[in-house]
């Protein structure tokens, strides 16, 4: 065997020693330990490359010692790292493990879960029940069988997200009317809460989708004094008694006559912001005596039933709640913003 083969015979035996004896103490000095011998420019693979131009005969020797040396620093390794993980923490003392838990943030409803909720229990408390339906209607649902003349403006492309030439995303609840009237008969009291979509420019008082409550009541002798009565009582439960309404004339399609009804501006208290554009009214809900028409489209005797609806939107009682004046704050899902509302308990 030549001197070099010797040497590094030599140098495997005493780094054999070496290993046995090397204290580790901690996770450092053990990587510190295997990028010395382990790594890729470290001893072994040193080794391993003068090993490659030893004799063919002196191969086998060299090899064999070389191979339990590399075994030894490999499980040296492993028993250590396995050793250290556990020992460190427990030594080091940084986990007191009588401390209590890290709390977890708890989420918030979202505020128009929680206006939409609240809307729904007060309406529970009055006998409606909850009805819900698709927010892809056909023209039928959604404007046919609510008296939707022809051509009147909002079938225009500008107002309705539409799929096929027949069917839209839904304008508004009240396509749910239609769906519940012509499946059930009298006496009918429900509410239907849900999405709707528009096609608007996004804007501080507007936007493409939004939530709407519609409510129906019909029955025999519904009169336009229950429907005033029912308004009254939900905007009081939501507002307090000392909250001013007013209804207006006006017109949709489906009911006769129409209203809509106004309360006084909630975020200037009437003084005029831009809120209630100055007027120090703000807009909730329309609603009205159910048209004949509607009723007989869904096969409901208009002699012998009458009723009233109401369409509310929940953006606009929540901005008066909460007192907030731009409608996007509602979608943009910043937590700084959704924070401020009820946790879930
Ligand atoms: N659908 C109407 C809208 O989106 C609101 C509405 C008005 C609903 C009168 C009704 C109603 O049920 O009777 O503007």
């Amino acid at each position: 065997m030549n001197i070099e083969n010797l040497e590094m015979l030599e140098r495997i035996k005493n780094l054999g020693k070496e290993i046995e004896e090397k204290a580790i103490e901690n996770q450092k000095a053990l990587e510190e330990f295997r990028i010395h011998y382990l790594g890729r420019k470290g001893v072994l693979s040193e080794l391993f490359e003068s090993f490659k131009l030893a004799a063919n005969e002196e191969k086998k020797q060299i090899g064999k010692e070389l191979n339990e040396l590399k075994q030894k620093i490999q499980e040296k390794y492993d028993t250590l790292v396995e050793k250290l993980s556990v020992s460190e923490v427990n030594s080091n003392n940084e986990q007191d493990l009588s401390l209590p838990a890290q709390p977890m943030a708890k989420g918030s409803r979202h505020p128009l879960s929680l206006i939409q909720n609240e809307l729904i229990s007060t309406f529970m408390k009055l006998g409606f029940s909850i009805a819900d339906g698709p927010e892809i209607e056909d023209d039928w649902h959604n404007f046919s069988a609510l008296n939707f003349p022809e051509n009147h403006p909002a079938r225009d492309m500008q107002d309705t997200f539409f799929v096929e030439k027949e069917t839209a995303l839904r304008t508004h609840t009240t396509s749910v009317q239609v769906r519940l009237l012509e499946k059930k008969s009298p006496p009918i009291k429900v509410i239907m809460p849900g999405r709707v979509y528009r096609n608007e420019a996004i804007t501080a008082r507007a936007n493409c989708f939004f939530h709407q409550i519609d409510g129906v009541y019909i029955d025999r002798n519904v009169s336009f004094a229950d429907l005033k009565q029912t308004m009254y009582y939900f905007v009081q439960e939501l507002f307090g008694k000392e909250v001013k309404i007013r209804f207006r004339p006006s017109y949709f399609p489906f009911t006769e006559p129409s209203a809509e009804m106004d309360i006084d501006c909630r975020i200037c208290k009437g003084k005029g912001c831009n809120v209630c554009k100055y007027s120090g009214w703000v807009e909730i809900l329309g609603c009205g005596m159910v048209d004949p028409n509607v009723l007989e489209n869904c096969k409901i005797d208009s002699k012998e039933f009458t009723g009233y609806a109401f369409g509310l939107g929940v953006e606009r009682v929540a901005m008066l709640r909460y007192d907030v004046k731009d409608l996007r704050t509602y979608f943009e899902n910043d937590v700084r913003f959704l924070d401020q509302f009820t946790p879930l308990s």
